[in-house]
C-alpha cells in the first residue's frame, strides 16, 4: 500500500501500532476499518477537486496529487450484502428538485471558470451502477457527455466514488486532462423512489439497467427496478426518442422487462439489426463486473432496447 495522504482515525491507527507491537495478526475487519477511513478522508477532499486547479485543494493533499498517483481502491475493503431493500428507508437524503442538486460539485472539469456554473445537464444514467465499469467504458465514448451512476449501497457507491476520483488523478498530465473521467460520476440513490426529483422532465437521453437484481421469488417480483408504474417515471425522465437499455442473464427477469416495456404506451422495441450497431449495446455487453462474472461463467446475456416514443 502506498503512504496514506492523510492518516486514518487516530484511535484506530493506535490499535493498529499495538497489535503490531504485540506481534499480533492483524484481523481483517480491523484493516478493512482502517482502509475505509483513509479512503474517506481522501474523499471527502478529492470527490469534488479539480485537478486542473489544485491550488484549491489543501497544501498537503496537492502536493501528494501531484508527485503521485492516486492508487485504484480495492475492491475488497468495499465488500457488501449483495441484495439492499430498495422499500426500506436507508436515510437517503433526496434533493427538493433537480434544481437543488449541486451539479457543479460532480463534474467540476465541465464548470465554466467564468460564470462557475455547468453548461451542460447529465444526459446518460446508469441505475444500479455496482462498481461502475459501464460508467468508466461509456467515458470517452461520450467524451463530452455527463454521465451519472446511481446506486443504493454504500459501499458500493464509496468504491465508485474512489475508483473515479483515482482515474481522474492518474490522468492529470494527459494533455486533455481535464476532461478525462470528469464526465462520469455517481451517486448513493435508491432509483425506485423520487427519481423525477433528480432529473427534469425529457433530461435524458439513455438510461441503462444492466444485471438487474432479479429478485426472483413471485412475492419479491415487486422490488424489480422495472414495473408499470417506475417505466411512467423513467418516459417522464426520457427525451422523446430517448432509449432504455436493459441487459440480464436472467431469462425470467428478461421476459419481465419485455412484457411491461411492451405494456407500456410510450415505449417501442429497437431491433436486433439496430443492436447489433449501437456503440452502446458493445459497451455494456462487456463492461460491467457484472457482465464479466457472467462471460467467465459462460452464462447467456439477454439484451432488450425499447425507444421512448414521442408524446401523443
Ligand atoms: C446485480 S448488481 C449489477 C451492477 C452493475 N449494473 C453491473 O452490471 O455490474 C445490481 C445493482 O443494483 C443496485 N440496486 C438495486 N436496487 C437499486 C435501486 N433501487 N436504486 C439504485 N441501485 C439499486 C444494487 O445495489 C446492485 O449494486
Amino acid at each position: 500500500m502506498s503512504e496514506p495522504i492523510i492518516s486514518a482515525n487516530e484511535d484506530q491507527v493506535d490499535q493498529m501500532d499495538q497489535m503490531i507491537k504485540e506481534n499480533k495478526k492483524i484481523p481483517d475487519s480491523v484493516k478493512r476499518k482502517l482502509y475505509r477511513a483513509e479512503k474517506e478522508e481522501k474523499r471527502k477532499f478529492l470527490k469534488h477537486a479539480r485537478f486542473d486547479t489544485p491550488e484549491t485543494l489543501p497544501e498537503e493533499i496537492t502536493k501528494e496529487i501531484m508527485e503521485k498517483n492516486l492508487d485504484l481502491p480495492r475492491k475488497r475493503f468495499y465488500r457488501q450484502r449483495a441484495h439492499s431493500n430498495p422499500f426500506s428507508d436507508h436515510q437517503l437524503e433526496y434533493p427538493k428538485s433537480p434544481y437543488a442538486m449541486d451539479w457543479e460539485s460532480f463534474y467540476p472539469g465541465f464548470v465554466n471558470q467564468e460564470t462557475g456554473k455547468l453548461n451542460k445537464k447529465v444526459e446518460i444514467a446508469d441505475i444500479g451502477c455496482g462498481f461502475g465499469g459501464l460508467l468508466i467504458d461509456l467515458s470517452p465514448a461520450f467524451p463530452e457527455t455527463l454521465i451519472l451512476g446511481m446506486e443504493i449501497r454504500v459501499q458500493v457507491t464509496n468504491y465508485v466514488e474512489d475508483r473515479i476520483i483515482a482515474l481522474r488523478q492518474q490522468h492529470i498530465n494527459n494533455k486533455d486532462f481535464f476532461k478525462k473521467y470528469q464526465n462520469i460520476n455517481v451517486i448513493r440513490g435508491n432509483a425506485m423512489k423520487f427519481l423525477p426529483n433528480f432529473f427534469q422532465k425529457s433530461q435524458l437521453s439513455k438510461i441503462f439497467f444492466c444485471f438487474p437484481d432479479p429478485h426472483f421469488k413471485n412475492r419479491k417480483h415487486k422490488a424489480r427496478i422495472i414495473t408499470n408504474s417506475l417505466l411512467s417515471e423513467y418516459a417522464y425522465v426520457l427525451k422523446e426518442g430517448g432509449i432504455i437499455y436493459t441487459i440480464t442473464d436472467v431469462l425470467d427477469l428478461h421476459e419481465w422487462m419485455v412484457k411491461h416495456l411492451e405494456e407500456h404506451p410510450l415505449f417501442e422495441r429497437l431491433d436486433k439489426n439496430w443492436e447489433s450497431q449501437d456503440e452502446c449495446v458493445k459497451i455494456m455487453l462487456n463492461s460491467t463486473e457484472e457482465g464479466k462474472k457472467v462471460t467467465r461463467n459462460n452464462g447467456s446475456k439477454f439484451v432488450a432496447c425499447y425507444k421512448r416514443l414521442n408524446n401523443p
